[in-house]
C-alpha cells in the first residue's frame, strides 16, 4: 500500500508521533473541559476531535475499542493489499463549486478551518473532502475510477489518476442540488446507454462525495449477481432508505432498468416533494416510489439482512445501512456500534470535519480499525462542518 507517496505525503501524511502527541493532547483537554464543554455543546458545533465511549461496547459483533486501539480485528487489516480490488467498477458523484467570486466573500478569516496541518476555507475544504473521498476508494479498491458529474460552468479541476470530471449541463445551485443530482444520475446512464455497445462494461456505484469506503464493493456485484440496482436501507419509519448509495450494474437491463426506476423518483420527487426539506426530497421519493409497489412489504426493512425485490420491473437488492451507509449515530444511536465488516462510512451533515480526520489518522496509522474506533468515539458529536 502505497499510502505516504506522492502528493499525499505532503498534504497529509503526519509524523506519527507528532500525531498521536497531538491526539492525546486532545484527548486530556476533553477530560479536563468536559464540564465547560457540556454547556458549550447546546449551541455550538466544535473546531476539533471530541471523543467518548464508543456505541455498542459489550457486543459481540460490533467493534470493541479502548479509545482509539480497536480490540477486534476487522476484516480490513488482512484484506487491504489483496490488488486489482475495484476492477470494472467506476464510483459516480456529483459535485460542483460555486464560482470565485462567491468564494472571495464568504473566506474571511472565521471561515478558516484546520484540521491536521492543512487550513482551508469553504471552497478549499469540500475540495478536501472530495480528494479525501477519491483517497478512501483507492486504497480500498485502487482499481476502481471516480466520475465525478459537474457544472460544465464550474472551474473544478482535479488532477488524479482514474478521476475523470464528466459535465452535465444542468443547475446546480444549492437549493437545485438534490433534484439536480437524480437527474445528473440519469443524463449518466443515459449517455452511458448510448455508448454501451462500444463502451468496456463498468459497474457504477453513485454515491455522495461525502463517504468514505473501507473495502471492496465489487463483492455486491459478484455475490448477488442477478440485481438491477441495489439501494441501502434502514430500519426507520420515515426515511427508510438513503440515496447516498445506489449501486447499478453496467449490463444495457441494469442501466437501462436503473435509469427508468430514477425517473421515477424524479417525477415523484416533483410532484409530491419540491416543498420538502432540500435535503430530504430525493429520499422521500425514493421511498414512496419503492413502498408504492404493490408487491412491497416494509417489514424487510426491520432486519439488518440483504434481500431482493423486484420493484416497477427492476429487480432492486437492499442493502443494510449499517454495512454499506453507516453514519455516525445521532442521538439514541440507531446501529447500537459498528459492525465488525462496515464497508462504507457516510459523513452526513456537520460529520464532514471527522472525514478529514479520519483520513490524517488513517494516513499515519496505516490501520483502518483504530480508525474505525476514532469514527465509533466521536460519532455522537457534531462539528463545525
Ligand atoms: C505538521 O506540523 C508539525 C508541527 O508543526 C511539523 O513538525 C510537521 O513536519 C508537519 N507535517 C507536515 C507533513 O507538514
Ligand atoms: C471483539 O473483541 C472483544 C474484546 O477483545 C471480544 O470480547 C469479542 O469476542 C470480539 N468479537 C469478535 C467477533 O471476535
Ligand atoms: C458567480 O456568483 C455571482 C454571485 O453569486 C454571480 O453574480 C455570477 O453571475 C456568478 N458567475 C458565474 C460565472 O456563475
Amino acid at each position: 500500500m502505497k499510502l505516504c507517496s506522492g502528493w499525499r505525503r505532503l498534504v497529509f501524511c503526519l509524523p506519527l508521533i507528532f500525531f498521536l502527541h497531538h491526539l492525546f493532547s486532545v484527548m486530556e483537554l476533553h477530560q479536563e473541559s468536559r464540564v465547560e464543554d457540556r454547556h458549550k455543546k447546546v449551541r455550538n458545533k466544535f473546531d476539533h476531535l471530541v471523543l467518548g465511549p464508543a456505541a455498542g461496547q459489550g457486543l459481540h459483533n460490533r467493534l470493541q475499542c479502548q479509545g482509539v486501539k480497536a480490540l477486534n480485528k476487522t476484516h480490513f487489516s488482512a484484506s487491504s493489499n489483496r490488488g486489482y480490488v475495484g476492477e470494472n467498477i467506476a464510483f459516480v458523484t456529483v459535485f460542483t463549486i460555486y464560482n470565485s467570486s462567491d468564494m472571495s466573500k464568504t473566506s474571511g478569516s472565521s471561515d478558516v478551518t484546520t484540521v491536521g496541518n492543512s487550513s482551508y476555507n469553504k471552497v478549499e475544504r469540500s475540495i478536501a473532502i472530495l480528494n479525501v473521498f477519491i483517497n478512501f476508494i483507492q486504497v480500498a479498491m485502487p482499481q476502481s475510477n471516480v466520475v465525478i458529474l459537474s457544472d460544465p460552468a464550474s472551474d473544478l479541476s482535479i488532477n488524479r489518476d482514474k478521476v475523470s470530471i464528466y459535465p452535465i449541463q444542468g443547475e446546480y445551485s444549492r437549493d437545485k442540488l438534490m433534484l439536480q443530482r437524480i437527474r445528473s444520475y440519469i443524463a449518466f446512464l443515459e449517455r452511458k446507454l448510448e455508448d454501451h455497445s462500444r463502451d468496456h462494461m463498468h459497474n457504477y456505484i453513485f454515491v455522495d462525495s461525502d463517504i468514505a469506503v473501507f473495502d471492496d464493493l465489487g463483492q455486491v456485484f459478484h455475490d448477488y449477481p442477478n440485481f438491477h440496482l441495489a439501494l441501502t436501507f434502514r430500519n426507520n419509519k420515515q426515511q427508510p432508505l438513503n440515496s447516498g448509495f445506489i449501486a447499478v450494474r453496467g449490463t444495457y437491463d441494469g442501466m437501462s432498468r436503473a435509469k427508468v426506476f430514477l425517473q421515477q423518483v424524479l417525477e415523484v420527487y416533483i410532484s409530491k416533494y419540491t416543498s420538502a426539506s432540500r435535503m430530504l426530497g430525493d429520499q422521500l421519493a425514493l421511498a414512496w416510489v419503492v413502498s408504492s409497489d404493490t408487491s412491497f412489504d416494509a417489514k424487510g426493512f426491520a432486519k439488518a439482512q440483504p434481500f431482493s425485490k423486484e420493484i416497477k420491473g427492476a429487480s432492486v437488492l437492499f442493502l443494510p445501512c449499517a454495512i454499506y451507509n453507516w453514519t455516525p449515530p445521532e442521538g439514541a444511536g440507531q446501529f447500537h456500534g459498528m459492525p465488525l465488516d462496515v464497508k462504507v462510512v457516510h459523513f452526513k451533515g456537520s460529520r464532514k470535519r471527522l472525514m478529514l480526520e479520519s483520513w490524517n489518522f488513517f494516513s499515519s496509522s496505516s490501520s483502518v480499525a483504530d480508525m474505525l474506533c476514532l469514527i465509533l468515539s466521536s460519532g455522537r458529536t457534531k462539528y463545525d462542518f
